[in-house]
């Protein structure tokens, strides 16, 4: 009896796919696909991984691509295919161009690698995720979107700051949509077990928290040629993992509610299970009055973009 590795493909061959494969092949979760479009650039950006292998020591297959037979039999495909965005721009001014290709996206895997684990990284995240499960057609299990891991861990390394801290001693979690008005739930906030609000002033917070919110659009404006990638890069792999390791992991990831936190029908960041069932359980944890009010708002933003993405694409 042979084991194989396990199979990563990944759509987009830009900055957080590139950046994706050479933390797959360092941390040694298995073969991976890189597929793109433009014709080179993922087999070059392959290539020059490989290369790196004799020197960090790790045996993977890596294939750069522009061909969707290469992903037959992917265990997990991650999406970045899509436009990325440039100073002055909103996630949401992305979203015409970005249907069109995730929905094109996604027609593919549902044909080359329909037992894949797909997790979504394109913005707007929260509508892009929408489109890839309701085109692949997939269980709401087996499609997930990368958000609040993202935007937690910039909550996280502004508290560690603010307090001169390890990151490893603090622990908070961001939810509800991946635009300006996402949540930082303040209340899952702890440093070394100590409620956050015990160790800075509230007005200070308040200012930290709404760092974290415009954390993305700081980046696009130093960057000027295109927006974050290693920091996502890493939370999409980390989702990646907890489903190839079967580690249970909770972890704050956008998932299809119906029902849970009175959402229905919408992806919405909540703590979900991650396991080799895919998200295996949507979390409920307590909000304050304040951070359920917040939480609404950024629902009624998702509903909006979803909104927008169905007259894009001419099915409202
Ligand atoms: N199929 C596959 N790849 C595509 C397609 C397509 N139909 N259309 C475009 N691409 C590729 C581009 O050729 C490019 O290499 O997607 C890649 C995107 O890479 P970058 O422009 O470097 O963008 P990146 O920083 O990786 O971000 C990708 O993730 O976080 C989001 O907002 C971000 O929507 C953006 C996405």
């Amino acid at each position: 009896m042979s084991i194989s590795r396990r199979k990563i493909a990944l759509i987009g061959g830009g900055n957080i796919g590139g950046t994706m494969a050479h933390l797959c092949a360092m941390k040694k979760l298995g073969d991976v696909v890189l597929f793109d479009v433009i014709d080179g650039l993922p087999q070059g950006k392959a290539l020059d991984l490989l290369q790196s292998a004799p020197v960090e020591g790790f045996d993977a297959s890596i294939v750069g691509t522009t061909s969707y037979e290469d992903i037959v039999g992917a265990d997990v495909c991650i999406i970045t295919a899509g436009i990325a965005r440039k100073p002055g721009m909103s996630r949401d001014d992305l979203l015409g161009t970005n249907a069109k290709i995730m929905s094109q996206v996604s027609e593919n895997i549902k044909k080359y690698a329909p037992d894949a684990f797909v997790i979504v990284i394109t913005n707007p995240l929260d509508a892009m995720v929408t489109l890839c499960q309701r085109v692949t057609g997939f269980p709401k299990n087996q499609v997930v979107g990368q958000s609040g891991i993202l935007d937690s861990s910039r909550y996280r390394t502004f508290i560690a700051q603010e307090l001169n801290r390890s990151v490893d001693s603090v622990s908070a979690m961001v939810l509800g949509g991946h635009g300006d008005d996402m949540v930082p739930v303040r209340s899952t906030c702890q440093v070394g077990g100590v409620p956050v609000e015990r160790l800075i002033a509230s007005e200070r917070l308040d200012e930290i928290e709404q760092r974290v919110r415009m954390a993305g659009g700081e980046i696009v404006a130093l960057l000027k040629t295109g927006s974050a990638f290693y920091a996502p890069a890493s939370a999409a792999v980390r989702m990646a993992e907890a489903y190839l390791l079967d580690k249970k992991e909770v972890l704050p990831c956008a998932a299809l509610l119906e029902g849970e936190y009175g959402v229905q029908g919408y992806y919405f960041c909540v703590p979900v299970l991650i396991g080799a069932g895919g998200v295996e359980q949507v979390i409920e944890i307590d909000l304050s009055a304040g951070e359920k009010a917040q939480f609404d708002e950024s629902l009624s933003h998702v509903e909006e973009i979803v909104g927008a993405m169905d007259r894009v694409l001419g099915q409202a």
